[in-house]
């Protein structure tokens, strides 16, 4: 699936929803273009998301909708983008997609970003000047680290290039800047032969994927880096931890060494592309026993039946876009969690919201 020049394309596209969400209406998907002198393809002034829409018997279901959402606000307001786009404007416009687009499960990309006034065009790095633009296109992706992957693991190399330092460029917002980042990592895996990266942090401590965060399990022990390993409070992360409370399996959020890699007994990938991923190998020195861990199959199993909505639930994690149910009623769609417990509104999220301890 990988090729050794690393250019092949590694994943399928079979579908693309022909409509584009823009600025509050559909357009089609070939009006769905920006000028060459848009601000975001010289600075890459960008935030976005990545979501995903699943199949159940009650119809398509959009995965944690409103934490994406929620997370894709942050970005914004992180990086000043004055939008008048509200959580659930955001929402509607991604269930409205899904239902135009027909598909039963798809891949939803919001994005926003600072483009070019063609009356009144500012070229400088200087952003306000520049209009935002939002969009959400959705369509049909695969397994993103092959459709083995999930089953018998990935290859994986510790990258050469480090995770963004906290003070340069900020890991908790979604920003198409910081994937330039991911790029070298990743290529630098593939025209190495493996599937994935895994970046260390800038005190060399490990961090994520390319674009999935990472958990070590260690005897009956689930660890995974904290927020301050300046990674990208992932929102299948998030579940992880949640499923693993539900399973009794103890979780926490530590520092880890690039050794303690080596030495584990699993190791998996959690993203919403690249969803639940075991790792076989590191460095070329095998994980355990070289495949799909008992309790990566575990949380695997649970959140698989979870997001084919045939188990419940930690919480309203389903937004079914042909049902008229609002999805998370009342608490703003997200009661965030550290690896210790459920954190109240007054405590945010250590997981999520904050830098987390270590
Ligand atoms: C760099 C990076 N880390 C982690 C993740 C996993 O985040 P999530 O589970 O919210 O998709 C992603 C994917 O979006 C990512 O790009």
């Amino acid at each position: 699936m990988f090729s050794k020049d690393g250019k092949a394309k590694d994943i399928a596209t079979p579908r693309i929803c022909d409509v584009v969400w823009h600025n509050g209406e559909f357009i089609k998907w070939n009006d769905a273009r920006v000028h060459v002198m848009s601000h975001v393809l010289h600075y890459g002034s960008s935030i976005f998301e990545g979501i995903r829409c699943y199949s159940t018997k009650q119809g398509p279901a959009v995965f944690r909708l409103r934490e994406h959402m929620q997370r894709f606000l942050n970005s914004a307001k992180i990086y000043r983008m004055d939008h008048p786009w509200t959580l659930d404007q955001l929402c509607d416009a991604v269930g409205e997609l899904v239902r135009l687009s027909e598909m039963d499960h798809c891949y939803i990309r919001p994005i926003l970003f600072r483009s070019l006034d063609e009356e009144h065009p500012a070229f400088g790095v200087n952003p306000f000047p520049n209009p935002l633009a939002c969009y959400i296109g959705a369509w049909d992706w695969g397994k993103y680290l092959g459709d083995e992957a999930i089953e018998r693991g990935v290859d994986v190399c510790v990258s050469t290039w480090n995770r963004l330092t906290p003070n340069s460029m900020p890991a908790m917002a979604k920003s198409g800047a910081n994937y330039m980042n991911s790029q070298l990592i990743k290529m630098e895996a593939l025209l190495n032969g493996f599937a994935e990266g895994i970046a260390l942090d800038d005190r060399g401590y490990v961090s994520e994927g390319s674009g999935e965060n990472i958990f070590l399990v260690s005897g009956d022990v689930v660890l995974t880096p904290p927020l301050s390993s300046s990674i990208l409070p992932g929102i299948t992360r998030d579940s992880v931890i949640q499923i693993c409370h539900e399973l009794g399996i103890t979780v926490k959020e530590r520092t880890i060494q690039r050794a303690a890699l080596y030495v584990a007994d699993e190791l998996f990938f959690s993203g919403t592309a690249a969803e639940i991923t075991p790792i076989r190998s590191v460095d070329r020195i095998t994980v355990g026993k070289g495949g799909r861990g008992e309790v990566t199959a575990a949380i695997q199993k649970a959140f698989f039946e979870i997001t084919k909505g045939e188990r419940q639930p930690p919480g309203d994690w389903l937004t079914y876009v042909n049902s008229k149910k609002e999805a998370n009623p009342g608490n703003n769609g997200y009661t965030p969690t550290t690896a210790e417990g459920t954190a109240t509104e007054k405590e945010p999220a250590l997981s999520y919201q904050t830098a987390a301890r270590d």
